[in-house]
């Protein structure tokens, strides 16, 4: 899972240009997508790009304009959402019956490993499941995963010591495959998942009556948990408001672990923790091999929506004197 996901952010940076002003989000949604797109379907990915990017478009913009409309009414957003999202499904679907056909597991990726399980599960799995879960992921690549990639190079691009650490740590490892060799890169991202948590809401319904922080609750109603308010709480970190990667590599652990509550908590926690931590540290550790990156003065929004995302940010890219070759190409959308 490294090799491929390292391998495949070098490709997908080798036609970033050598200097350009960028929206972080576009910018950092262009890599995920890919990324979790070559972790999904591994070298089917490249097949894949244009019907995952309409389909990603599409949905988000159904999700925008759609979503106060009864669904039962007639409406061009959400057509267009099913036009892509058949297409996709269709392409993956030759891939599923392709890889069914070659019976061999290469248990390179995320297909190979639905495939395998729906193996040992007759019938559980038809070849639409198995390529509505893939959508899913490569859907879900685009949200969270990418914003918190703009957060993560945002308080880079702000933090220029932090990121000349960074940039020497990657130089020690010898590149960006070895997790191990890139302490410091890791703690940034848990540190930016600390400070700006894409999910910065999470619900709880009382399954029964409790006394929760000296309240009495009843059963039955909804609560609202806040991991931005409790990440910057200073009975749980010190100096809460500062970005401070250290505090995730010193010996010295926050006040309470369960504190950090980016991936949420208990059963119902994420599921893809281990893949996005890898994806994003290898991600924030290549962009920053490669580029300098600074802020650029325009101003952004704060926007807590669904996720809590810098709306509007842009950020500044130079390459690193001598760290490629090559003619600049437009940056990927
Ligand atoms: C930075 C990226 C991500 C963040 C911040 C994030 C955060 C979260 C949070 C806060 C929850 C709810 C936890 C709770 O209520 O306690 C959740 C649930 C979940 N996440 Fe993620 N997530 C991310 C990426 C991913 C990815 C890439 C995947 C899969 C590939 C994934 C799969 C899931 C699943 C399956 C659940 C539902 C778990 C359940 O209800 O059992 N997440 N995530």
């Amino acid at each position: 899972m490294l090799a491929t996901t390292s391998a495949s952010c070098a490709r997908e940076l080798a036609d970033w240009p050598e200097a350009a002003t960028l929206d972080a989000i576009g910018m950092a949604r262009g890599l995920t997508a890919r990324l979790g797109a070559a972790m999904a379907v591994g070298e089917d990915a490249r097949k894949l790009v244009d019907a995952n990017r309409n389909m990603g478009a599409a949905m988000l913009d159904m999700l925008g304009r759609s979503r106060r409309r009864p669904s039962y009414l007639p409406d061009a957003h959400r057509r267009r959402f099913c036009r892509h999202s058949e297409q996709l499904e269709k392409q993956l679907r030759a891939d599923i019956t392709a890889r069914r056909r070659a019976g061999i597991s290469r248990g390179r990726d995320v297909l190979d490993a639905t495939l395998d399980f729906s193996a040992t599960r007759p019938g559980l799995l038809d070849d639409h499941v198995v390529a509505r879960i893939i959508m899913a992921n490569l859907f879900g690549m685009r949200g969270s995963p990418a914003i918190c990639l703009a957060w993560v190079l945002h308080l880079l691009a702000t933090h220029p010591p932090v990121q000349e650490e960074v940039r020497a740590e990657v130089r020690a490892a010898d590149g960006c495959a070895d997790l191990d060799g890139l302490p410091v890169t890791r703690a940034v991202v848990k540190e930016a998942l600390r400070l700006y948590p894409p999910s910065w809401l999470l619900t709880r319904t009382m399954a029964r009556s409790a006394e929760i922080g000296g309240y009495r609750l009843r059963a039955g109603p909804v609560l609202l948990v806040s991991p931005y308010a409790i990440h910057r709480d200073a009975r749980w970190f010190d100096r809460p408001t500062a970005f401070d990667p250290d505090r995730w590599l010193n010996t010295a652990p926050p006040a309470e672990p369960r504190a950090f509550l980016a991936f949420g908590s208990g059963p119902m926690a994420c599921k893809g923790v281990s893949w996005v931590m890898t994806q994003t540290v290898i991600a924030a550790a290549s962009v920053v091999r490669r580029w300098h990156l600074s802020a650029d003065p325009s101003p952004y929004r704060l926007v807590a929506c669904g996720d809590l995302r810098p709306v509007g940010l842009r950020l500044r890219l130079t390459s690193v004197a001598g760290s490629r070759a090559g003619a600049p190409n437009p940056p990927p959308g």
